[in-house]
């Protein structure tokens, strides 16, 4: 006992069970939710959406969440270690572990450019670069035609992009160096709070605008319309992406935590707080979008085009905006730099390199591969005809990557890993071991058969109606 204590010390441990469900809300709440949940929602048509999405979230997610801080806590090693300790001899799981690690790889690489966006706006609001768009009595319409073109400017800008991509990046390897938990504990601790506060006011605000009748109506009502096989991957895919699942990210987290921390009860909170986030990032956008004649499928400019509009708008716009950027961006490297722990935390494990070396060697070779997710933005401009690397990234890794993680993490638990082993698991600390039984249900059979149901349907090879 005292034995494993000093062990658990020494690989770290997160200082308080508030402290780890924070730091994992940090990784989960992100740019998925502020920036990517409301325009793909808005690509797919609203309601039949989300609610499929919530569907997901709840009978695949969640459990998957508890797998995979189970194994963590298990195992207290990072993901491809932790699948070799727990079947030894098997080298087919110790390539899904390193799936994993290539996916947070493929994910950052293009998380960082969007981040270098809000870096960017971040550095507009300081300067009120908003407002002057509804100088000399511009009706809202004008106001939002400018604001719209001043993203297309950055958007197509390559030099830019490459840019904000190469700070974000020096930044999450700084802070990845400097050992991540502390700062990742101690930021999140004061940082989500504020987030959360600042969007309850923010929907506030959009409550009082006339698109927010519309706006309700879009997201929760029942529309089918624009639903397709598709759609419905990519509501699957984004509920692995917003929760930091299907990769090993929460492996990680979870191999830091004690014994006796209920991780059912944890899981359920950071679900909740990350739906909650993209919920109202809704919220707050759609009205915005509706109340200026705008298309809510505007794609990935979304949140770079609304939210301004409303700063430039509303009163005290100019610290709305600087607070919501800032935030926007710090809610970004939490999600990051769990990224790049979990890659750079493979490297240490496998091949004994030091952390230092290891971290900028992994951050370059992230820096790399985003360079083309910062020029192709450049590409999908006009016609849309052409080849979007940074789209064609995102796709792969989290309508295909992420998804057949959670597949094999959730077949691993299910059926390699001793029934006894996850019961004492899920039981240990936690008020809701009676659940053990339907956990135990969804992870055997509703998530890999839910996950392949919804990867044949969006191949074509079965047809489900829609
Ligand atoms: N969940 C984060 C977001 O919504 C992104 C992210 C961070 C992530 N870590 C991850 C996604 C691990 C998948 C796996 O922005």
């Amino acid at each position: 006992m005292a034995n494993q204590a000093a062990e658990a010390a020494e690989r770290g441990q997160w200082k308080s069970r508030l402290g780890f469900v924070l730091a994992a809300a940090g990784s989960a709440v992100g740019l998925g939710n502020i920036w990517k949940f409301p325009y793909i929602t808005g690509e797919n048509g609203g309601g039949a959406f989300v609610l499929i999405y919530l569907i997901c979230i709840v009978l695949v997610g969640v459990p998957v969440m508890i797998a995979e801080i189970m194994v963590g806590r298990a195992t207290q090693l990072s993901p491809a270690m932790a699948y070799e300790r727990l079947s030894p001899g098997s080298t087919a799981w110790s390539v899904v572990g390193w799936m994993g690690v290539l996916t947070g790889f493929i994910i950052l690489s293009y998380y960082s450019v969007v981040a270098g966006w809000a870096f960017d706006y971040l550095l507009i609001a300081i300067s009120d670069g908003f407002a002057p768009a509804f100088a000399s009595g511009a009706s809202v319409e004008d106001a939002a035609a400018v604001i719209g073109g001043m993203f297309g400017e950055l958007y197509g800008d390559f030099g830019q992009n490459l840019l904000y991509h190469a700070v974000f990046m020096a930044v999450t390897i700084a802070i990845v160096l400097g050992g991540v938990q502390r700062g990742i504990e101690l930021g999140a601790r004061v940082l989500m709070p504020l987030l959360l506060l600042l969007m309850v006011v923010l929907v506030g605000y959009a409550t009082t605008r006339e698109g927010f009748g519309s706006a309700a109506e879009f997201v929760f009502g029942f529309n089918t319309e624009k639903l397709s096989a598709a759609g419905v991957l990519e509501a699957l895919g984004h509920s692995f992406f917003t929760l930091s699942l299907g990769m090993g990210a929460l492996i990680t987290y979870g191999s830091y935590l004690r014994q006796d921390d209920d991780i059912v009860a944890a899981s359920g909170v950071i679900s909740l707080l990350d739906t909650g986030v993209a919920i109202m990032a809704c919220m707050i956008m759609f009205p915005i979008v509706f109340s200026v004649g705008g298309e809510a499928g505007a794609g990935p400019g979304l949140v770079f085009v609304s939210m301004p509009i409303a700063f430039a708008q509303m009163p005290g716009g100019y610290i709305f905006g600087v607070v919501f950027f800032a935030l926007l961006l710090f809610a970004a490297l939490t999600s990051a730099i769990s990224l790049l722990e979990v890659v750079v935390a493979a490297v240490i494990d496998k091949f004994g390199t030091r952390r230092l070396p290891a971290t900028i060697g992994v951050g370059l070779a992230i820096f790399a591969f985003g360079i083309p997710s910062a020029k192709s933005s450049f590409m999908l401009d006009g016609i849309g005809l052409e080849w979007s690397f940074f789209d064609t990234m995102d796709k792969l890794a989290s309508n295909i990557l992420l998804p057949l993680g959670g597949l094999f993490i959730a077949i691993f638990v299910g059926w390699v890993m001793p029934a006894d082993k996850t019961r004492e698991q899920f039981v240990a600390g936690s008020r809701y071991g009676i659940l053990y039984g339907i956990w135990r249900f969804l992870i055997r059979y509703v998530v890999p058969i839910g996950i392949l149901m919804v990867f044949l349907n969006s191949t074509g090879l079965i047809d489900c109606g829609r």
